[in-house]
């Protein structure tokens, strides 16, 4: 298993980043078919299901980049700040995902959802914008660097 180094992400990081990035868009798959169509609403189970795994594994994640810190890729100011709002909304949207679960109510859940659906999309954005540029950071997390 490959650790973290300046150079690049390792094994776990890695691991984390693409199961996740994966189950996220099985989450926001699920919460746009049954806000299109009703009869999908049984999709809420599943919903709930995979959004339970996803809190375990954000604090597993966030304690990491909390311990790692200095063995990472430096970004800018802004790559450092984004990625840390993305950490928060990734603890924050289950948590309130659980809470309108037990109180039936509340739209926080979803304001907080759909804001880190649009940070991931600046983030998938920044990712070509760096690549476009000729300075990729892709190898730091994907094949060799
Ligand atoms: C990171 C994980 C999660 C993401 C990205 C996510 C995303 C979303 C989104 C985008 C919506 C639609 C919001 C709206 O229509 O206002 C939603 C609704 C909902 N989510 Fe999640 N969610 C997550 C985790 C959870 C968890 C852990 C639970 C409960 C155990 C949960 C329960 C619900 C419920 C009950 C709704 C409303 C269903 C309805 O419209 O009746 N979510 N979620
Ligand atoms: C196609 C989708 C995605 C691509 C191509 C991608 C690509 C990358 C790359 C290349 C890095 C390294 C950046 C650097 O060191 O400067 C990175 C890091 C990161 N990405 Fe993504 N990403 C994707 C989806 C996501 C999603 C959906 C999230 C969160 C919801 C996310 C959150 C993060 C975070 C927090 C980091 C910092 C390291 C870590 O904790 O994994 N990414 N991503």
């Amino acid at each position: 298993m490959k650790p973290d180094i300046p150079q690049r992400y390792g094994t776990t990081t890695r691991f984390l980043h693409w199961t996740m990035a994966t189950c996220y868009l099985f989450m926001f798959a699920t919460a746009i078919a049954w806000n299109m169509d009703e009869s999908l609403k049984f999709l809420t189970n599943p919903h709930k299901a995979v959004g339970f795994l996803l809190l375990i594994l954000s604090a597993w994640r966030v304690m990491r980049a909390i311990r790692q810190s200095s063995n990472r890729p430096v970004g800018s100011m802004a790559a450092k700040f984004g990625h840390w709002a993305m950490y928060l909304l990734m603890l924050a949207v289950p948590v309130t995902g659980v809470m309108r679960q037990i109180t039936q109510e509340g739209q926080i859940h979803g304001v907080l959802a759909f804001s880190l659906l649009f940070l991931s999309l600046g983030h998938i954005g920044m990712v070509v914008y760096h690549y476009i540029k000729g300075e990729s950071v892709m190898p730091r997390m994907f094949g060799r660097a």
